[in-house]
């Protein structure tokens, strides 16, 4: 009866510790699960969607043929915090009237002749949270627009993602390079 109990005892504490171990292990790699389908979801949103244009727009034939100035387009880059993307108003000033041949260009004539407000996308992007503005970094900085966009005045058709990663780490690398403000409400306001 002893010898039974005790055995009948050891195997109920060798189950319920292998249960126990079960469970502990089960913990973990539950957790390892999910983490990782965190971790998976984050790097998907991370990555910019596509961004698609009204119009097969070509910055080397502007800025480098008809070398227009960039604040043609964006016209508040040297003086506000936000460049400002061109509309139809800025494009009928040349395309009321039909430009060269390409089917592109006689497209454009044929949107703003419709009315279309040719509204285009915003590209690079930054969150709410942070604080940037343009006329610091361009005007009184001097820096270059492809220091932070790339080769984007070379671009013939629009870039669907950025070309360039504008982040914390891109902000702050050069910020302690020129001895910048590294100060967490500088740029979170
Ligand atoms: C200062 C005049 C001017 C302005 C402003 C202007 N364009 Fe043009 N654009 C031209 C000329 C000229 C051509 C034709 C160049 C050629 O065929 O060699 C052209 C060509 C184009 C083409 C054809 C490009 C290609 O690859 O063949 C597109 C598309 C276009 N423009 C879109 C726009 C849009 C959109 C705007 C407004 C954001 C705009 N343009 C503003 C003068 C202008
Ligand atoms: C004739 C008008 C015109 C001129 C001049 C022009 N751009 Fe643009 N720019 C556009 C249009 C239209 C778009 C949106 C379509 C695209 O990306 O091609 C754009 C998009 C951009 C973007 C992406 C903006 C975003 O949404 O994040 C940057 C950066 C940019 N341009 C830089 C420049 C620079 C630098 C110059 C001068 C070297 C310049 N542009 C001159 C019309 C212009
Ligand atoms: C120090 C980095 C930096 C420089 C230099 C810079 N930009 Fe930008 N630009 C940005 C950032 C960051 C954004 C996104 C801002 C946001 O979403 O709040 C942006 C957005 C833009 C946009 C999209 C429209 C808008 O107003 O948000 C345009 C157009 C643009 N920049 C044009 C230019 C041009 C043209 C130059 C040069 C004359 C230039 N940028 C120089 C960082 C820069
Ligand atoms: C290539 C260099 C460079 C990059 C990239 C850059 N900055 Fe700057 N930033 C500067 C310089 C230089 C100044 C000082 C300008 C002046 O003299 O006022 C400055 C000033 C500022 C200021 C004003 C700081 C103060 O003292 O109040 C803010 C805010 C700021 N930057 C935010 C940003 C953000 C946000 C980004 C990234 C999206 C960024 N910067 C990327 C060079 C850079
Ligand atoms: C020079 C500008 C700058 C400074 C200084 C700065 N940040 Fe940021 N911060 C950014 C930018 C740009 C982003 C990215 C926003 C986006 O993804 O659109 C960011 C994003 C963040 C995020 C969101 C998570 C992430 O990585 O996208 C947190 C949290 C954050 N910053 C905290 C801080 C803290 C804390 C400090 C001070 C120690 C600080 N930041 C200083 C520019 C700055």
């Amino acid at each position: 009866m002893t010898v039974r109990w005790s055995a009948l005892r050891s195997r109920a504490v060798g189950a319920f510790t292998g249960l126990r171990g079960a469970g502990w292990l089960r913990g973990p790699t539950l957790l390892g699960l999910l983490a990782l389908v965190a971790l998976v979801v984050v790097v998907l949103a991370s990555r910019s969607r596509p961004v698609a244009q009204p119009v097969a727009f070509n910055h080397v034939k502007h800025t480098q043929d008809l070398e227009l100035g960039c604040e043609f387009c964006h016209q508040n880059v040297n003086t506000g915090a936000r460049a400002g993307l061109p509309n139809a108003e800025t494009c009928s000033a040349c395309h009321q009237e039909q430009q060269g041949n390409s089917a592109e260009a006689v497209r454009v004539t044929t949107l703003l002749a419709k009315g279309d407000p040719l509204r285009f996308n915003k590209l690079f992007r930054l969150a709410d949270h942070v604080y940037f503005a343009h006329r610091r970094h361009v005007e009184i900085a001097k820096l270059e627009c492809s220091q932070c966009h790339g080769a984007i005045a070379t671009t013939r058709r629009p870039p669907s993602r950025p070309l360039t990663r504008v982040n914390m780490k891109f902000c702050l690398s050069c910020h302690q390079a020129k001895k910048q403000s590294v100060d967490c409400v500088a740029c979170h306001r």
